[in-house]
């Protein structure tokens, strides 16, 4: 029996929803300490005193004992007003701003077009020290969609970097070894790793057909790349730390004729990891990629509680959970989960 103790992670980068929905995926992060929440509802959370209401939904939805605490983020558009971005991050009520360029991924119709039109703001992030939290895709239907993170990196975020130095970045969900490479040379940006990106390759989406539980953005890409991302994982760096991207969906709309991007990995995130890091042989490593690093970004100290992890029997998740009316696929890793998070 191997047994492991950590402090106990933050996810810095998750999906709650609202509602129903919220109230159904939010106790599955029982094992996170801190959570930082996207802000891509519909409509999205885009000022001081939205950040705030969804944060008190949060609050209300969250189970008696459970450790959980949101982080909040707001997210930009072309008209965000740099002063309430400022303001609430003053408050100690948002911890970055998200970048979505528009049309890249669910919800982000209200997202950035023209990043012109947001450098003022982007400038006074800079100045106080507020973390952009980068979708880095460009959104041209033309730029194949494999190619998308480092057309993204090479034409948005060096520009953008070059134009507003100062800016601490966060590259979210971070899939290629252009972008591992992209981290790894600056000092002030940082990358989130999802689960799912250092389990699959794009291979599982069409594994004896066609896969939509497996469709997540950035799209799954090759073996090589998925390799580049574990080194970086298991390597100690700390630019690089864990944000799950859980993304929950109901089925009916994941399973149809245009499925809806992500994967709900929150119930087994955990143990996901503990089976890569193994398989990398990096167990001592976990605690820094899923505790320390990000703690360290954000500026704020890991936490003083500490989780168990221990291999024992495999076990099986259950494979949906009810949300309200609907249901949600828990993310099916492909392989046996041995590890689990002992109370
Ligand atoms: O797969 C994804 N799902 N990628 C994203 O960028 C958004 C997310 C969602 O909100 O469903
Ligand atoms: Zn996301």
């Amino acid at each position: 029996m191997k047994r492991l103790q950590l402090r106990r992670p933050d996810d810095w980068h998750l999906h709650l929803r609202d509602g129903a929905m919220l109230r159904a995926v939010l106790p599955e992060s029982r094992d996170f300490g801190r959570v930082l929440v996207m802000p891509n509802l519909v409509p999205p959370v885009v000022t001081g005193d939205q950040a705030a209401a969804y944060r008190e939904r949060i609050l209300a939805a969250l189970p008696e004992g459970q450790p959980t605490r949101p982080v909040m983020t707001l997210y930009l558009t072309e008209t965000t007003d740099a002063r309430d971005v400022a303001r609430a991050a003053a408050d100690g009520l948002i911890a970055a701003v998200k970048l979505y360029p528009a049309g890249a991924t669910t919800n982000s119709q209200s997202g950035v077009r023209n990043i012109e039109r947001v450098i003022p703001v982007l400038e006074r992030m800079s100045e106080i020290g507020l973390p952009l939290c980068v979708h880095g895709e460009v959104t041209d239907p033309a730029v194949d969609i494999f190619d998308r993170e480092a057309e993204f990196i090479e034409t948005v975020l060096d520009p953008l970097r070059r134009r507003v130095p100062g800016l601490r970045v966060v590259l979210e969900h971070v899939t290629t070894a252009e972008g591992v490479a992209y981290v790894q040379a600056w000092e002030n940006i940082a990358a989130t790793l999802t689960v799912h990106h250092l389990i699959l390759t794009r291979n599982a989406l069409f594994a004896g057909g066609l896969r939509p539980h497996y469709y997540c953005l950035p799209v799954l890409k090759r073996a090589r790349h998925r390799e580049a991302l574990r080194r970086a994982a298991v390597s100690g760096d700390r630019r690089f730390f864990l944000g799950t991207d859980s993304a929950p969906h109901p089925v009916r709309a994941k399973e149809a004729a245009c499925g809806c991007a992500g994967c709900f990995t929150a119930p087994v995130a955990l143990a996901c990891l503990a089976h890569v890091f193994e398989e990398e042989r990096a167990l001592d490593r976990l605690e820094g990629f899923a505790a320390l690093h990000g703690a360290a970004f954000y500026g704020v100290e890991p936490s003083e509680e500490r989780i168990t992890l221990e291999k024992g029997e495999p076990w099986q998740p259950p494979a949906q959970l009810a949300a309200g009316d609907d249901r949600v696929a828990v993310f099916d890793p492909g392989f046996a989960l041995q590890w689990r998070v002992i109370p």
